[in-house]
């Protein structure tokens, strides 16, 4: 199951990073891929334009958990101006690759981020 993916990935999957609904979130976003029928839901804390906390619960692949983890790890003590510019490939690369085809997956995490961020300044 395991052997297409490198050590990195193997740990966020293993040990995600900011799994679970943080207290006092908010914002929150939520992307699902049609196609394989995994979804994401990223809880944002958002304190003078900065994320100052941030957490996701997903079902989904081995991918999906651990682009979300990573994409938590990203942007967690950031801007939303430059947490707004992270994109797939940097995620992947962060991750030290993705199996070609499951370079799709780093998608969610990216798009529920953006949803959060888009929700957070529609209602603020
Ligand atoms: Fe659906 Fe990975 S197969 S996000």
């Amino acid at each position: 199951m395991f052997a297409e993916y490198n050590n990195i990935v193997i740990d966020h999957f293993m040990t995600p990073r900011n799994s679970g609904i943080i207290e006092s979130y908010n914002a929150e976003g939520s992307y699902g891929d049609a196609g394989c029928g995994d979804s994401l839901t990223i809880y944002l804390r958002v304190e003078n334009d900065v994320i100052v906390d941030i957490s996701f619960l997903v079902f989904g692949c081995v991918a999906a958990i651990a682009t979300s983890s990573m994409v938590t790890e990203m942007v967690k003590g950031i801007s939303l101006q430059k947490a707004v510019l992270l994109k797939e490939d940097d995620v992947t690369v962060a991750l030290g690759g993705l199996p070609k085809n499951k370079i799709h997956c780093s998608l969610i995490g990216v798009f529920a981020l953006k949803n959060a961020i888009q929700n957070y300044y529609d209602n603020n």
